[in-house]
């Protein structure tokens, strides 16, 4: 029969609340003959206020052996800024080959969005998830003086950008309209936006249906918000494609509609599912915060574990629910989950 050895990670913030509600739309949607094993992991800001660690060996170790991790949000104004975030969060994209960061963008119905009744917004942004300005790699001299000097050097392997951008080409071809839009800076950045552009060029010669398109990160930002039905599949930097999917997110629904996946499309490692907003301190414990990211996150992970209907049925769930809603629905977390577990049971 079959299983899914589900790892979870609540997190900081509202990463606690949105997951709970994720993880019970998960029950509801999933099959009888469906086994479900969870198991917590105690990461986060309190783990680290209490014994200092971020993500030990021994849990990188145990977080190995699930099928995949469910993630809230990370990061909490307590701890230093970077700590979390490196030692924990970006510790686990990179440990686990998660060099495809999916980002998918619809605009669904009913949504609060400057772009609300555009038609066929209907995007996905592939972020490459190890390498770019992510990677660590550079220092300070004399700092805190008036004359510190800081870099933080871009790295980009030529094994690296092929292999997302080969994966981009794949999505772009299994999807109807076909159309790859390779985003970069390569009129300031010649040395890895040449690379990446040689690469994306290359590959393309194997995929003759996919029509492609070039456009330099700022000129994206623009047809983000005046043109977003231009856009099929995006590839980019890790950089680019955080700051891109923020604006991706805002512009077709809120923060709390975006999903992601952190994807390891080899399979060698556990790929891991999470909302693309953060913990929200500011929310944490009201119940405002919107768990439907979080629970379309679920419908992705469902998708890369081969439950195709049933992150459908997710899909379809929360775009129902969203066309209920109005400007004066006022539902709490628990309430909006609760709501999407009996629809997606229905
Ligand atoms: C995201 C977040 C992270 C990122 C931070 C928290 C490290 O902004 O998932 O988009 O920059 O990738
Ligand atoms: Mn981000």
């Amino acid at each position: 029969s079959r299983s899914i050895n589900l790892a979870v990670v609540p997190g900081d913030g509202i990463g606690q609340e949105v997951v709970a509600q994720g993880l019970k739309v998960l029950a509801a949607v999933l099959p009888q003959d469906v086994k479900l094993e969870t198991k917590e992991y105690d990461l986060g800001a309190q783990r680290w206020h209490r014994t200092g660690e971020t993500l030990p060996d021994a849990e990188l170790d145990s977080l190995k052996s699930h099928d995949a991790i469910l993630l809230g949000a990370i990061g909490d104004p307590s701890v230093p800024s970077g700590v979390l975030e490196r030692g924990l969060l970006l510790k686990l994209r990179f440990a686990f080959d998660h060099y495809v960061n999916l980002r998918p963008s619809k605009l669904f119905p009913n949504t609060a969005t400057p772009l609300a009744g555009r038609p066929d917004i209907d995007f996905v942004v592939v972020r490459e998830g190890t390498e770019g300005p992510y990677t660590g790699n550079g220092g300070s001299l004399r700092t805190g003086t008036p004359a510190e000097v800081a870099t933080e050097v871009s790295l980009n392997t030529a094994y690296g950008v092929e292999r997302v951008v080969r994966d981009a080409y794949e999505r772009a071809n299994s999807r109807p309209r076909k159309k790859l839009t390779l985003v970069h800076k390569n009129n300031v950045l010649v040395y890895a936006g040449h690379m990446w552009k040689n690469i994306f060029d290359r590959v393309g010669q194997e995929y003759p249906e996919v029509t492609t398109d070039y456009l330099h990160v700022d000129a994206a930002t623009i047809f983000f918000v005046t043109q977003p039905e231009r856009f099929d599949v995006i590839v980019t930097d890790n950089l680019f494609g955080d700051i891109l999917t923020d604006l991706a997110a805002a512009v077709t629904g809120g923060i709390g509609l975006a999903a992601s996946g952190n994807i390891n499309p080899t399979g060698e490692f556990p790929s891991m599912f999470e909302p693309v907003h953060g913990s929200a301190p500011d929310i944490a414990g009201t119940g405002k915060a919107d768990p439907t990211a979080t629970v379309l996150s679920v419908a992705l992970l469902l998708r890369h574990l081969g439950y195709e209907s049933e992150a459908v049925r997710i899909e379809d769930t929360v775009a129902a629910d969203l066309a209920e809603r109005t400007p004066d629905t006022v539902r709490t977390t628990d309430e909006i989950g609760d709501a999407l577990a009996v629809r997606v049971a229905s």
